[in-house]
Formats: structure tokens, sequence, C-alpha cells
């Protein structure tokens, strides 16, 4: 059978990477896609959610994170940065780590869940918590690795999308051709740039970064699917088309007010015919309740985005009656389980050791 031996090795053709180039891999990518039946019953689509929490360190990122960091071992640098509301720091130690490398993170102090901080610190990276939010650390981190032989792995580093777009390539390779809708929740705007990226090289057109090496190439899909973005309601600046100066909300993951790729993600908006809205953070926790409950797949609210999207706009009107689409969850739920369990009844009183009591617990 065969054995999947990470994203740059399976989709090699379609990466900026050569034969004998150094290859950091923990096998990231190849996630599921599943079908989410408690979805198509309220949007009266046929509704599909990649599981990017199963990737290795429980984020989209690696994605990111086995090509940008590949690429640093053919350059001098020892050191990786990158700013990060969580996940990327988490990856990005755990890649450097494999790569021994050293990563510095800079983080918003006190707005990181507590499972990333853990990745953080066991994967051995070294911190510093920032008296402000994620935009401040991005500028500050741009700045540091401009004036010091250090290498920025934030998004805005090209090797980043590359990875990120494998996982439109996952997604045309299952289904057989593009879905008709693609949501995402954005952030900082890097992956529904690049998920709009992979999709048009699978369609035979180049787009925004492209570095593919596929000129020439026959199209894999027949068309392009519509990108919908989806902010959190006190962090949406690509909705408001102004940057947000303190952004707010539940979702840590995606408390950002200006998105380093704010060009590129209106550029997928528009050329998909696709937008982007927002949704409030109680829309957000009623969609991870969802699909904890209903459909077996538990994520972080920031992930959770996506679906409440997709809920808000089938209560609008605006989910075509049979249309196959793909909400990206985009991490996993056990990295924020204080979120998922605020104001949950956590009191278990224990009851004797006997299966009468067990049963009788049980209402059997
Ligand atoms: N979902 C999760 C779980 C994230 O961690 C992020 C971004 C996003 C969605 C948004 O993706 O930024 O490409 O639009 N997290 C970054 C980080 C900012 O530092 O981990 P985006």
């Amino acid at each position: 059978a065969h054995q999947w031996q990470g994203l740059i090795r399976e989709y090699a053709d379609w990466l900026p990477f050569d034969d004998g180039d150094p290859i950091v891999t923990l096998k990231e990518g190849g996630t599921p896609l599943v079908h989410a039946r408690a979805l198509d019953s309220r949007t009266g689509a046929s509704v599909y959610v990649k599981v990017e929490g199963a990737n290795p360190t429980g984020s989209f990122k690696d994605r990111g994170m086995t090509t940008a960091i590949s690429q640093v071992l053919t350059t001098d640098a020892k050191v990786v940065a990158c700013a990060s509301t969580g996940n990327t720091s988490a990856s990005a130690a755990a890649y450097a780590a494999a790569a021994g490398l050293s990563a510095a993170v800079i983080l918003p102090a006190g707005k990181i869940a507590a499972g990333k901080l853990a990745q953080a610190i066991v994967h051995g990276a070294t911190l510093v918590a920032v008296d402000g939010n994620f935009d401040d650390c991005l500028r500050i981190v741009r700045e540091l690795t401009e004036s010091h032989p250090v290498a920025l792995v934030n998004s805005v580093n090209p090797y980043r999308l590359q990875g990120q777009k494998t996982a439109a390539f996952e997604i045309v390779d299952e289904l057989g051709d593009a879905p008709d809708i693609h949501v995402l929740p954005v952030g900082n705007a890097g992956n529904i740039s690049a998920y709009w990226m992979g999709y048009c090289e699978y369609a035979g057109r180049t787009a925004l970064t492209s570095m593919a090496r596929t000129a020439g190439a026959a199209p894999v899909s027949t068309k392009t699917p519509q990108m919908w973005g989806v902010q959190a309601w006190g962090a949406a600046p690509l909705v408001l088309g102004h940057v947000v100066e303190n952004p707010e909300t539940v979702a840590t993951a995606i408390r950002i007010g200006n998105p380093a790729s704010w060009k590129y993600a209106e550029a997928a908006r528009d050329d998909s015919r696709g937008w982007i809205d927002r949704v409030t953070d109680e829309q957000i926790l009623q969609a991870q309740s969802i699909l904890a409950a209903e459909t077996g797949v538990f994520v972080e609210p920031g992930s959770a985005a996506s679906v409440a999207g997709l809920l808000q706009a089938a209560e609008q009107g605006k989910v075509p009656e049979g249309a196959t689409i793909v909400c990206t969850v985009t991490g996993n739920g056990l990295k924020d389980t204080a979120t998922a369990l605020e104001g949950r009844e956590l009191s278990f009183d224990p009851v004797a050791p006997t299966l009468e009591a067990v049963a009788s617990a049980l209402d059997l």
C-alpha cells in the first residue's frame, strides 16, 4: 500500500523544489476530507470538511512550514522567526526542531491558546510575549528579519503559500474535480490566497505568486470554485475595507486587524466571484459545537468560522441547492479546550465503583 510521503514529495511536480534539495517533513498533508451530513441537512448542499487539524502539529500551518523550512536549509540562516496567534509558532517550532534550526516566536501576550503555547515550548522555541496584538508582532518580526540573519517564516514568505496550496490539490484529487464553493476562515489571509493559487494551477491557470513547474501541463480540474472567506465580527478588516486597530474575538487564531495578504485575498475573492463576510463569536462557538457533536470533528474556534459562515449564508438563501461545498477546518480543537469547555457542566460527582451505581448514573 502507498505510504504518504509528505506533501513536497507527493506534489513534487507542482512545487519549487528539485531532486536532491533538502526536505524537512513530518509527513504533513493527506488530511481527511469528511462528508458532513449534519451540514448537508442545514444547507441543502453537499458539504465536506477538510480536516487540517489532522496535520502533525494540529493545523494547516504544517503545509507551509515543510516548504518554508526546507527552503531555509538551502540558505545560511540558523534561526527562523515568526509572529503568531499560536498555530504558526507551534508549527515553526516543530519543523525547526526537525531541521536542527532554532526558532524564535513573537506572540501577543495573553492571547495564545494553552495548547499552542505548550507546543512552542516543548518543541524548544524561544518565546517573546509582546504587549500588543498579532499585527504589532508581525511588524516587529518583519523588521527583525530584515536587520538580522534570521529567516522569516510567516506567510509573507512565498514558500509558505506554495505548501499551503496543496490542500486544494488534495480536494480536487479526491472529489474528481474542484468543488463549486470553498469556504475558509480568514485571519492574516494567507490560506485563502494559497487555496486560490492551488485551484487555479490545477485548472491550468496561474494566479498570485505561482511558482508552479507546470507550464503546459494538462489541467487536472475543469473549473475553479467560488472562494468564500469568513472573518470574526470584531476582526473583520477585509469585510469593512479598513484596518481594525483593536481586533477582538474568542477565535484568537484569527484575531488580526491588518492581514498581510490583504491584496491576494481580495484577488481570490473577486477573481472567483466569491465574497468575504463576518460572523459573531456566538455563531463561531455554535458551529464548533455542531461539528463536534454531530459530525465527530473537534476543531478550534478559528476553524469553525468557515462553517459558521456557511450556515449564515444558508440562512440568507445564498447557498445554491445541491452545490458541492468544501469548508476548511484549519486547526484541532484540542489546542484550546478552555474555550470549548467554557459554560459547560464539569462537576462530575463520582459514584460508587459498582455496576449498579454506574448504570443508574446512566439512567439505564
Ligand atoms: N485558522 C487557524 C486555526 C489559524 O491558526 C489561522 C491563522 C487561520 C485560520 C487564518 O489563516 O492567517 O492564512 O488567513 N493563524 C496564524 C497563526 C495567524 O499565527 O497561527 P490565515
